[in-house]
């Protein structure tokens, strides 16, 4: 079934997407088409990227381009760029979502998974964002999503290097917001609690209270928000309220207070506290969608 909405005036800005091939990327790359945008998707196995844009296609008659590229590397970038070329699309429309985390004490994980995590989560979103902003301000007009999250408020025990390459998208969003806030572009950043998607088993996260104690919300939710708060030009979005409120109300505790929480949040629950599976939240989000169409 099309699912397409009629275009609005900025609807017809190209979105590059990173991170597009699962989770909150895929949601994004899904709600930005379902508005009308072209999308340019970029992941790090073609295959996986392809099948999201042919469905993309399928589904909302959008133009929907897939791009191979591992972030990490120094030149993927450049390559990316020269791929989109062949595009003919230019992007109105920054989202730099890609992004991996790994739980365990700080000592015990190899050195080469942290800085893997940091070029990913920082270096790449500082190489995007660098390439991609001449062309929005020489255009007149764009706009910039990261996806940061709540983890980029406070300090993360057992989570320590993901929280501060959160802590930095956060804070260079909401700097960049404030130098370009004289000037048609605008940068917002996503800070979500947790979701339902595969960056709980890739951090070997499933069993932890983040994910069997906390709120977590489907990715689609997420991404409708994101999407919301990017074209209103918002500067920091928070899907959901209860987050808002834990947000808010761990922004105001002594930071060894909120180091203690998350420590807690992040060690291992029994099994008798298993709840949920990954993919629970997401398909009832699904389900929920096909009865409401
Ligand atoms: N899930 C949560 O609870 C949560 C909460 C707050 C913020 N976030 C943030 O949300 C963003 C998206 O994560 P997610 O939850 O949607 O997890 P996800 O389903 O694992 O999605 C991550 C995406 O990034 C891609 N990616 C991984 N390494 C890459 C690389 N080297 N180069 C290019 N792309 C790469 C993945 O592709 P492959 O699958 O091929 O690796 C995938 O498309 C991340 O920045 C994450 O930190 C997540």
């Amino acid at each position: 079934m099309k699912q397409k909405s009629p275009p609005s005036e900025s609807s017809s800005e190209p979105a590059l997407i990173t991170g597009a091939s699962s989770g909150i990327g895929l949601h994004l790359a899904r709600e930005f088409a379902r508005h009308g945008h072209p999308v340019i998707l970029v992941a790090p196995v073609q295959s996986e990227i392809d099948e999201v844009a042919a469905a993309i296609r399928a589904d909302f008659e959008v133009p929907a381009h897939a791009f191979a590229q591992d972030l990490r590397e120094e030149q993927a970038v450049e390559k990316l760029f020269e791929q989109i070329t062949t595009t003919g699309l230019l992007p109105g429309i920054l989202v730099n979502n890609a992004g991996l985390g790994r739980r365990g004490r700080f000592w015990e994980i190899p050195l080469v998974e942290d800085l893997s995590m940091i070029r990913l989560n920082i270096e790449a979103v500082v190489r995007l964002t660098k390439r991609t902003l001449p062309i929005l301000l020489e255009r007149g007009r764009g706009r910039v999503l990261n996806t940061a999250s709540v983890a980029g408020f406070e300090p993360g025990p057992l989570f320590a290097v993901y929280h501060a390459t959160k802590a930095f998208v956060l804070s260079f969003s909401e700097s960049l917001a404030t130098e370009l806030a004289d000037t048609p572009v605008t940068v917002t950043a996503l800070c979500p609690g947790p979701v339902d998607t595969d960056f709980f088993p890739k951090a070997d996260m499933i069993d932890t209270g983040a994910f069997q104690k906390a709120q977590v919300l489907a990715p689609q939710e997420v991404a409708e928000a994101g999407y919301k708060a990017l074209m209103a030009g918002e500067r920091v979005v928070v899907p959901g309220l209860a987050n808002k409120a834990l947000a808010f109300s761990r922004r105001v505790l002594p930071e060894a207070a909120q180091a203690k929480i998350n420590e807690k949040l992040y060690e291992r629950t029994g099994p008798d506290e298993r709840k949920r599976e990954r993919g629970d939240v997401e398909a009832q989000a699904e389900a929920e969608t096909r009865r409401g169409s």
